[in-house]
């Protein structure tokens, strides 16, 4: 079970040099924005960008929703100062893309460190090359710092050769291998992107594809996807009210020193316990995020 257990069901990008789209993400029903510093800004825009990401975060606003800045690359004109800008900004996480290895983790957060940052400031890896997926359980595991892998599906594919298909096939190996990273590391993971936004239909079966891989979560393109996202990766009421029979069967179990729980028929062990909990903090969060938005 992740530390902090929090919803990240859809985590919107939102290009760093957009201000109108920065101001709108305050209103938006995302549980995380990725302020995007990198691939959605163009290198002429990226020095104006960092400053404007900058001071909207700084300006707050954004309520219990993480705030996430996506930086340059530290081998990029512009990756040192993005680190030093996102360290006091107030964020709470730097996403880092195109990491490949534990120490390029520790590098920025060497970084981050130097400049000031706080001690809970979260670290977000890219997961998006080849050597990337190889590494996986290095880089998971290279900073107490990190809490989420983002798959980042559209670099694979080209690096890879690969194409974007409907089953999503070519991904599956890099996919496995981030889950198992993720989980063993206990960290969150998020989906890749869906590109086509007319096609409704593909997004949402990304969504219950995602969703049964093992995904927390998709990173969306565009707010109409936010929430059919938080709809997939959402535990149904029913879900919940399971979860209550299992966590009150196992609880009364204990105090009377029982050693089997039977719930619904069904012979209940730890582990559907703890899968219980789960849903449970993950209906929590999702009802002060939704409290939050509309208060
Ligand atoms: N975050 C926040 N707001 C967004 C948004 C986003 N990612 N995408 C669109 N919006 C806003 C628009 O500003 C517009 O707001 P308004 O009604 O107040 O003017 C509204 O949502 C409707 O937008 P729409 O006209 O449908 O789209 P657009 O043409 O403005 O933008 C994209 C389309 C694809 C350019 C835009 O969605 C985008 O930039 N997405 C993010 C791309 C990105 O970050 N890529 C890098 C990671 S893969
Ligand atoms: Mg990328």
């Amino acid at each position: 079970m992740p530390r902090t257990f929090i919803a990240l069901r859809s985590v919107l990008y939102v290009p760093g040099s957009n201000e109108r789209a920065l101001k709108k993400s305050r209103s938006l029903a995302a549980d995380a924005l990725i302020f995007d510093l990198e691939d959605a800004v163009a290198p002429s825009a990226k020095v104006e960008a960092r400053a404007l990401v900058s001071r909207i975060v700084q300006e707050r606003g954004f309520g219990l929703r993480q705030v996430v800045i996506r930086v340059n690359v530290l081998g990029s004109r512009w990756g040192y100062e993005d680190l030093m800008v996102a360290a006091k900004s107030g964020a709470n996480a730097v996403l880092l893309p195109k990491v490949e290895s534990g120490d390029m983790v520790r590098q920025a957060e060497m970084v981050l460190v130097g400049a000031g940052a706080p001690e809970d400031l979260a670290l977000w890896c890219m997961m998006e090359t080849p050597r990337g997926m190889l590494h996986a359980e290095e880089i998971a595991t290279a900073s107490p710092r990190i809490r989420a892998i983002v798959m980042g599906t559209s670099d694979l594919a080209k690096d890879l050769g690969a194409a974007h298909t409907k089953e999503r096939l070519p991904f599956l190996t890099s996919f496995g291998l981030c889950l198992l990273a993720a989980r063993s590391a206990d960290v969150a993971i998020i989906d890749g992107v869906h590109l086509d936004l007319e096609d409704d239909e593909g997004f949402s079966r990304t969504c219950e594809q995602g969703f049964e891989l093992g995904f927390d979560g998709k990173t969306l393109i565009h707010p109409k996807t936010i929430n059919p996202a938080n709809r997939a990766f959402s535990p149904t009421e029913e879900d919940i009210e399971q979860a209550d029979r299992i966590i009150k069967a196992h609880n009364e179990a204990v105090a009377k020193g029982v050693g089997v729980v039977v719930v619904d028929g069904k012979l209940i062990e730890n582990l559907h316990v703890e899968g219980a909990r789960r849903t449970l903090l993950l209906a929590n969060s999702i009802k002060k995020l939704e409290k939050n938005l509309s208060g």
